[in-house]
């Protein structure tokens, strides 16, 4: 486990960098994150690089026991390169080029930007790309420009012609008939401002997807070229941000790692959780917290600080979920910098804020628990599938303005967490072996291959559960020929007749679990069986006539190996949600990390190679809480006090115990 900040010594007199790098020692960090944005320190003019203050930094930090992460600085273009190219800059989509000076001001495809980039990444992998101080690399920061160009436009036409092959292979499924939009010359497609063609917005994501794609190849290409294996490749993500496919991004990657902060209130870890396991995903690996809130922000409605403890709490869920590294957004504020009131260790004066010493804290815990945690991952028999394509084709046509498809992955992830049962949230294209059961939370696009594969998964025993909004659209974001699920009528064993955006919840009796009558918010499905052996689960009660009496929820039993579909046609309430997860986790057989923890609080585990397993205990909770370990089970021991416990211990408020066994 590493801790660290993002430090910018550029931003400082040199004669203050050894109390900077004392105080990180002092506070346990064993890493630190530099030059992400140093563009223009690095190059002050074209061609005319300086690396003597950066070679000065990391011999700092080397001497001082700490590894380096080092930025490329290609987020922050410097000055010079505007005023002299004025094509890198991005265009907005109202035509009007971005404004220099707050970052991520070009377009990620401009050939001249790339040129510049290319350089100045090049120059850095030259002098480090064999230095052991230097851990790895993080390329650029938090990708999300998209341009609007005639440039960009451009290379729009010609992705598409090599996808398509000819314009009749792209108006067929685009529909492009509809509103004569039917195309006779690549030059004549447009890049879609606003609400478009389905087909042309879907293929829109996948060129920015493309984009950026290539602009991070070209620096991966650059750094591996010449760089030494151990020294690794990532990017800091934004959870669920969605302007591009991260899966097809990671695919260069050597683990993603992403950026996470609470912005206004308090850690909800039921939803949190589900963020950290998205990026997991993105690899099937651990990841790093690269960047995380030291107490505050400075850009949400009301910038409230973490509780005490609650910072350190978060940073052992972070653990528990997979991650491999805490680093804190920043060391210090640049006096003068446009972030001026955000977070951080240290204070406008140079000396600690409250905060350090909870860092002080983590930098205890993570020297006393990493040797455990050293090769461990979560292993989990639960998975979320998450699609790029049908998050963007549901929010270009919500029908619900408030059917957000995260939230609605999120309903099926609450539950879970609360139950203490791991998840993995996986592309809908992952393998998914070693799953007992998989959520598809509203898979509008369903492609060819994840049909077979989704198959091939129940057909060998496994338990799938369709939600509403599964199959009715797909590749290119074209309705199928069929009412939903599409492609999986046949093994769902149901078919959706009609489907009904609500103004107020509707009722419906279920038959799983104590909880019997509930409701459904948002949207409802009326159902309609396709087999003899499909089960109906749940009826509508009586709403719009329409719904009235048919079938919500339904189960269709698979094959021989124990396979069975459950579609369920309706966006449940909170208690008929959580009674049919633990419906589900009885019939697909699936056991919690641990039975019956106190509410609030979570227990993660991570499990080695060998079999070794390590046990995290959250209190989520600012209350005392305790718990018991079950009998017979000898002594264990907390890895971060040493305390030795064979029955009841207890945890305080926001409090976290680390057991090895
Ligand atoms: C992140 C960004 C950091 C910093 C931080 C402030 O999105 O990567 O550079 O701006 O937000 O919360």
């Amino acid at each position: 486990m590493h801790l660290g900040a993002a430090w910018y010594p550029e931003h400082w007199p040199e004669t203050r960098w050894p109390e900077d790098v004392r105080l990180m020692r002092e506070a346990g960090c064993t890493v630190c994150r530099i030059a992400e944005f140093a563009w223009s320190t690095l190059e002050s003019t074209e061609g005319h690089y300086a690396f003597d203050w950066l070679e000065r930094a990391i011999e700092l930090l080397h001497a001082n026991g700490m590894k380096v992460v080092l930025g490329t600085p290609t987020a922050a273009p410097p000055a010079w390169l505007t005023h002299h190219h004025p094509d890198t800059l991005a265009i907005e989509p109202n035509g009007r080029p971005a404004q220099h000076g707050n970052r991520c001001h070009v377009n990620p495809s401009s050939s001249t930007f790339l040129k510049y980039a290319r350089r100045v990444v090049e120059q850095m992998a030259k002098r480090y790309g064999r230095d052991t101080r230097i851990m790895g690399w993080q390329i650029d920061n938090e990708y999300n420009r998209v341009d609007y160009s005639d440039d960009t436009r451009r290379k729009f036409q010609s992705f598409l012609k090599e996808r398509y092959g000819t314009l009749d292979a792209l108006n067929a499924p685009w529909s492009t008939a509809y509103w004569s939009q039917t195309y006779t010359d690549w030059n004549e497609i447009p890049l879609p401002i606003g609400p478009h063609n389905p087909g042309l917005m879907l293929a829109f994501r996948h060129f920015v997807t493309r984009t950026w794609h290539d602009f991070q190849k070209m620096q991966c290409d650059a750094i591996r070229q010449v760089a030494a294996p151990e020294q690794w490749i990532t990017h800091n993500f934004m959870g669920w941000f969605d302007a591009f496919d991260h899966y097809v991004i990671c695919e260069d990657l050597d683990f993603a790692s992403w950026d996470w902060y609470i912005g206004t209130g308090h850690h909800d870890y039921t939803r949190t959780g589900a963020a950290h396991d998205l990026t997991r995903g993105f690899k099937r690996k651990n990841f790093w917290l690269m960047e995380t809130q030291p107490g505050a922000v400075n850009w949400a409605g009301i910038n409230t600080t973490l509780n005490r403890g609650e910072a350190r709490c978060m940073a052992w869920h972070a653990a528990a979920h997979g991650a491999d590294a805490v680093l804190y957004w920043q060391w210090r504020p640049a006096h003068g910098g446009q972030e001026q009131l955000h977070g951080s260790l240290l204070g406008a004066d140079g000396q600690p804020r409250p905060f350090y010493s909870e860092v002080q804290q983590l930098g205890r815990d993570f020297a006393a628990a990493s040797a455990a945690l050293e090769g461990t991952s979560p292993r989990n028999e639960v998975a979320l599938l998450h699609s790029y394509d049908a998050r963007w084709s549901l929010n270009w046509q919500r029908h619900h303005k408030d059917f957000d498809p995260v939230r609605h992955l999120e309903l099926y992830y609450q539950p879970l967490a609360a139950r203490n049962v791991g998840v993995d949230v996986i592309s809908a294209t992952a393998p998914l072996d070693g799953y007992k059961l998989v959520i598809a939370p509203a898979l509008v696009v369903l492609p060819d291959a994840t049909v077979a594969h989704l198959t091939a998964f129940v057909e060998q025993g496994g338990t799938l559960v369709l939600t509403v909004r599964c199959g009715q659209k797909d590749a290119h974001n074209a309705l199928f020929p069929t009412l939903q699920p599409g492609p999986l009528r046949a093994l769902a064993g149901v078919e959706t007749e009609e489907f009904y955006a609500l103004e107020s919840p509707v009722p419906l009796t279920a038959s799983w679990g104590a909880t019997t009558e509930g409701e459904s918010r948002l949207w409802a499905e009326r159902l309609r069986p396709l087999a003899e052996t499909t089960e109906t689960l749940a009826v509508w009660g009586a709403s719009n006539g329409w719904l009235d009496g048919h079938p919500a929820v339904t189960r269709h039993p698979v094959g021989t190996e124990g396979g069975q579909v459950i579609t369920v046609g309706a966006v449940l309430d909170d208690t008929l949600q959580n009674a049919l997860t633990g419906w589900l986790l009885e019939r697909a057989q699936v056991e919690p990390v641990w039975r019956d923890a106190p509410a609030g609080v979570e227990v993660g585990r991570r499990i080695g190679p060998d079999g070794r397993s390590v046990l995290m205990f959250l209190n989520h909770t600012r209350q005392e809480v305790t718990l018991t370990l079950p009998a017979g089970g000898g002594e264990r021991r907390d890895l971060l006090t040493g305390e030795a416990f064979t029955a009841e211990f207890s945890l305080s408020g926001y409090g976290v115990r680390v057991f090895s066994g």
